[in-house]
């Protein structure tokens, strides 16, 4: 870890999770967050992407638990981080790069659909767990600081208005080239995340210690300075390079939530 920020326990270098519904503004914030603290980011939202996305070619129902729990042990998927790309990683299935693909409306059609099978949940989970248990990451996802590492050091769960997540997640994909309404998005975004807070294994919901972040006419480094004063709080220790060069806050968080 380059310049190091305090370890809760001695010699494991922390676990940052960071939970919430789509489109408030997580990717962008864990990403930076990783960024400044040095941590390996991982979005395991991609694993999931990258799955439905393997499940689509080979024509397999977003519906069938068995064949899908099948796919997810035959397709070797991939998370290569490189901190200096933006986005800082690249998503392999079977060596495929398929970074973008994954982000196509109809993956994310039935994405929630898939990742909702409690049998493709245990083997995602069991994959991300290992690579939480090393310490050192900033991990981001619906379960990370509930089911996959609740033992996580620091635990965020990052909302938004529901407008405003709508209009943002809109704006990236325009960027990227994909044309699509912003009432398909606003469309789309509430029905994932309905599928995500009520299915029955490790439904979307705030870990009862995770801190809340309302993002909300909040611009995304407003957001990465208040993360990484809330981290280095729970650490106990101010010591990245990047964080120093942060300003203090005002106020200095002595409310019940210190965000
Ligand atoms: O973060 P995202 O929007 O790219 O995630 C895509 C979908 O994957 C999301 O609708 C729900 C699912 N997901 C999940 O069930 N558990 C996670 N830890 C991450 C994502």
């Amino acid at each position: 870890m380059k310049g190091g920020v305090g370890l809760s326990v001695p010699g494991k270098k922390p676990v940052i999770a960071i939970d919430g519904p789509a489109g408030a503004g997580k990717s962008t914030a864990a990403m930076a967050l990783a960024k400044a603290l040095g941590f390996l980011y991982v979005d395991t939202g991609a694993m999931y992407r990258a799955l439905t996305l393997a499940a689509l070619r080979r024509r397999v129902s977003p519906h069938d638990g068995d064949a899908l729990e099948s796919l997810a042990g035959e397709v070797r998927i991939e998370t290569v981080y490189r901190q200096a790309d933006d986005p800082p990683y690249r998503v392999l299935v079977d060596g495929e790069d398929v970074t973008e693909d994954i982000r196509r409306p109809e993956v994310s059609g039935v994405v929630s659909q898939v990742s909702a099978h409690p049998s493709v949940r245990k083997r995602m989970t069991q994959i991300q767990r290992a690579m939480a248990l090393r310490g050192g990451v900033v991990m981001e996802g619906r379960d990370v600081g509930t089911v996959v590492y609740p033992e996580a050091d620091v635990k965020f769960f990052i909302t938004a208005s529901a407008g405003e997540r709508a209009r943002r997640r809109h704006r990236e994909l325009v960027k990227k080239g994909i044309m699509v309404t912003l009432r398909e998005v606003e469309e789309d975004i509430n029905r994932r995340d309905c599928l995500d807070s009520t299915r029955t294994t490790a439904p979307l919901r705030r870990a009862p210690d995770a801190l809340l972040v309302d993002t909300t006419g909040i611009s995304p480094e407003e957001v990465v300075r208040r993360l990484l004063e809330a981290v280095e709080m729970a650490l106990g220790k101010v010591a990245t390079p990047s964080a120093e060069s942060i300003p203090s806050p005002e106020g200095g968080g002595k409310d019940e939530n210190p965000l």
